[in-house]
């Protein structure tokens, strides 16, 4: 029930693996004869300096995947030097994540039935010292989730004859949740406005106005998660966000929405090059961050694959996973012929062709997205 949880997506889940399948489909030119001897992965986000181009994606109710699965996230985020977002939904609360990592968090804002709700965890927020929030905006119903409805995964939990049967086929995970203490969403657990955490409540109101009213409460840098299109990205820029972040959820919304690595270089194209741009969804190794940096993301965010190491190995399988991933992005940069993050852009990119041009482009002009890219600078 808790990897179909992690894994599983909307509808017939082809939208998880459209994402998947389109950065696998974008290949990078190799070049030669560039000397390659020193390389460095650190870039900087909003001001910020991380050690790699990669952060960790806000994620609800880890701890239920693996006991103590925040606070391994949460010590990897220091030991790595890279930014942790955490969920509104987390199994910890915001301020002791952000204590945990010594003050390198986001935090993640939905926004249910109560706005007044919603204001009291930005106020926590800015109380606990966290400079960067991020406002979802791609969930105004949770989807339908095939896996989660048959296995009767709900929040607050339920346990029937079938939770039983599972449970009892996975004593280790069992044993340990029950001597942890079943995990809940400790941000509304403490909450003074509101408590309930009600995963399938609407979340449809969050609109413009709400945009606007956010700005204006929140001092730090504003984050817009969960944008596919051109013209909302200009939107959400021209409302005063500080950087727009490009994902479709990990195809956990919209079945049928396109790869999220496509609207990347077209949502670059249209908000040009002072906005900061952040990417996830469908990112599995070093060589999709890679391309996705090329595309247009300034710093890019991992989600499953993390949820899936700790499963698989606890702290040690998050830790040997984050190494990976920057020996991997490392070891292209070489093939690449390139020696750091920054000088990433379109011209690494093999078969420019692939990728679908510009809404407002004339195919006969050639005006594709990466020429627009390249034009740029990018
Ligand atoms: C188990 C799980 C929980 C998630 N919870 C949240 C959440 O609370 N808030 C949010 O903005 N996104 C959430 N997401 C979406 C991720 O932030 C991210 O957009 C997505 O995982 C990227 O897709 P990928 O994992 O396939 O690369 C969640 C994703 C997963 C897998």
């Amino acid at each position: 029930m808790m990897f179909d949880f992690v894994d599983g997506s909307a509808g017939s889940e082809f939208g998880t693996r459209r994402n998947e399948r389109e950065i696998e489909r974008i290949q990078l030119q190799p070049r030669v004869l560039v000397n390659v001897e020193n390389r460095r992965l650190d870039t900087t986000i909003l001001g910020k300096e991380t050690s790699l181009p990669f952060g960790i994606a806000p994620m609800g109710m880890c701890d239920l995947t693996w006991p103590g699965a925040d606070r391994m996230l949460a010590a990897a985020a220091v030991q790595h030097e890279i930014p942790l977002c955490v969920s509104s939904a987390a199994s910890t609360t915001l301020e002791e994540m952000h204590r945990l990592t010594g003050g390198k968090a986001w935090f993640q804002l939905y926004v249910g039935q109560s706005r007044e709700a919603a204001f009291d965890l930005v106020d926590r927020a800015a109380g606990a010292g966290y400079e960067f929030l991020v406002l979802t905006v791609d969930t105004p119903q949770v989807s339908r989730r095939i896996r989660d409805l048959k296995n009767g995964f709900q929040v607050p939990f339920r346990m029937g004859p079938r939770q039983f049967l599972d449970f009892a086929c996975h004593p280790r995970w069992s044993l340990q949740t029950l001597m942890t203490g079943v995990p809940k969403p400790m941000n509304f657990e403490t909450a003074q406005k509101s408590n309930a955490f009600a995963r399938s409540e609407s979340r449809g109101g969050t609109d413009w106005r709400f945009l606007d009213a956010l700005r204006n409460r929140w001092n730090g840098k504003l984050i817009i998660k969960g944008v596919m299109s051109p013209d909302d990205a200009v939107g959400i820029r021209d409302a005063g966000a500080d950087a727009v972040y490009v994902s479709n959820h990990g195809g956990r919304q919209l079945d049928s929405a396109p790869a999220a690595i496509h609207a990347l270089p077209q949502i670059r194209a249209a908000i040009g090059t002072d906005t900061p741009l952040i990417f996830d969804s469908g990112l599995r190794s070093g060589e999709d961050i890679v391309k996705a940096l090329a595309l247009g993301a300034d710093f890019v965010m991992l989600g499953r694959p993390l949820i899936y190491a700790i499963g698989a190995d606890g702290a040690r399988g998050l830790d040997s996973l984050i190494d990976y991933i920057a020996e991997d992005i490392s070891i292209t940069l070489a093939q690449i012929g390139r020696k750091a993050i920054g000088e990433l852009d379109a011209s690494v990119l093999a078969d420019p062709t692939l990728l679908p041009p510009a809404p407002d482009s004339a195919p006969e002009s050639g005006n594709s997205v990466i020429g627009k890219l390249r034009v740029e600078g990018r």
